[in-house]
């Protein structure tokens, strides 16, 4: 493998740019859909708001990470003051609620991992799905969002990874594949990595956010507006970035020792996290550390087969970046 290891890009790169950014700006969400968000959510805030004056709702996941793509599907949280203990209450009740205001194909999911109620809302044609108490996810949506703000150069690149690991078919925890948040990581921590860095660490700054969220604490530098200027000393380019990261993830990375983690902006030791060796069903192939709950490897999902998919895959758009002729298109194709 080691082998293949690139150093030098192919010499026609940068008329890559103009066919990638106009695939990212294609997939960005019009306002009229960020609009219809808004008023779906507003529509919801009423109606639980009824029954549980002391709740709120709050959106999370990529409709306000600012990575979700156009048509895609919306995650909303209910967030109580106090711990629920039955949440499958909560989420029956929830369920009758919406199924009475018009509201189509309402289902209660009482016994998924992340229990949630599903539903589509046939004015503004927007498909949700409802969480109880998940406030992490609304905090690491708030972190991805804000490292968003620091330089466009994230944004596009990941749109571009979410869109190749949707077309490929490597973007389904349930088949052993990453989800979305775990290839924003990637991309976080692939800028924070390039010299001169492109992406700050938030986290190893003063701390400016600060909230305890069971039992974790969850704190970084949030005046990302300050930091605006923090990448302008690196100039390289999307098609260059998008190279680099597919060539990494290809023929750099060491699965065998590295965990990547956003929250030190550094590569750290398997061994340090005793992530060495297979705990039930957690194998950790690849390891990507969620920024605020450390033990948590978003890579766990990822089996002896799926790997194999994966690093084949990865394999597979680094040599499409660095031979085809048209890899704007080659990259996408459906698998
Ligand atoms: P798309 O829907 O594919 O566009 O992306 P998404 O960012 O909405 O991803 P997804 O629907 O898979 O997850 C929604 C949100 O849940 C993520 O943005 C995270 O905030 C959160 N999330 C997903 N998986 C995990 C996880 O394993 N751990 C934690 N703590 N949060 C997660
Ligand atoms: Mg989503």
């Amino acid at each position: 493998r080691m082998l293949k290891r690139r150093t030098d890009c192919r010499s026609d790169i940068l008329r890559l740019n103009s066919p990638l950014l106009a695939i990212y700006e294609s997939l960005i969400p019009p306002v009229e859909e960020k609009a219809k968000q808004k008023q779906l959510l507003a529509l919801l805030d009423k109606l639980v708001c009824k029954e549980w004056p002391e709740a709120r709702l709050y959106l999370y996941g990529s409709c306000e990470n600012s990575f979700g793509v156009s048509k895609s599907d919306i995650d909303i949280c209910l967030a109580f003051n106090e711990d629920i203990h039955d949440k499958s209450e909560i989420l029956l009740k929830l369920a009758d609620i919406l199924q009475s205001d018009n509201l189509q194909n309402v289902q209660a999911l009482t016994r998924a991992r992340v229990p949630i109620v599903k539903l589509m809302d046939p004015l503004t044609g927007i498909s949700c799905d409802i969480c109880v108490n998940n406030v992490l996810a609304v905090v690491n949506t708030r972190l991805l969002r804000d490292y968003a703000k620091i330089d466009v150069r994230l944004r596009q690149l990941a749109f571009i990874v979410k869109h190749w690991a949707k077309s490929r078919g490597v973007n389904a925890t349930y088949q052993g594949t990453l989800s979305s948040y775990a290839y924003v990581l990637m991309c976080i921590h692939f800028l924070q990595q390039r010299r001169p860095a492109i992406l700050p660490c938030l986290q190893g700054m003063e701390t400016t956010f600060s909230v305890t969220v069971d039992d974790v604490e969850c704190a970084y530098f949030d005046k990302v507006e300050n930091l605006c200027n923090f990448g302008s000393s690196n100039q390289e380019t999307i098609a260059q970035l998008v190279w680099a990261f597919f060539n990494y993830w290809a023929y750099i990375h060491d699965y065998a020792n590295s965990v990547i983690s956003v929250r030190t902006g550094s590569l750290i030791c398997k061994g340090e996290k005793d992530w060495t060796r297979r705990i039930d069903n957690d194998r950790h192939l690849i390891c990507i550390e969620d920024p605020f709950v450390v033990s948590h490897d978003l890579g766990r999902v990822v089996d002896k087969f799926s790997i194999k998919v994966l690093r084949a895959e990865f394999e597979r758009a680094a040599d499409v970046m660095h031979y085809d002729p048209n890899p704007w298109i080659t990259l996408f194709e459906p698998y």
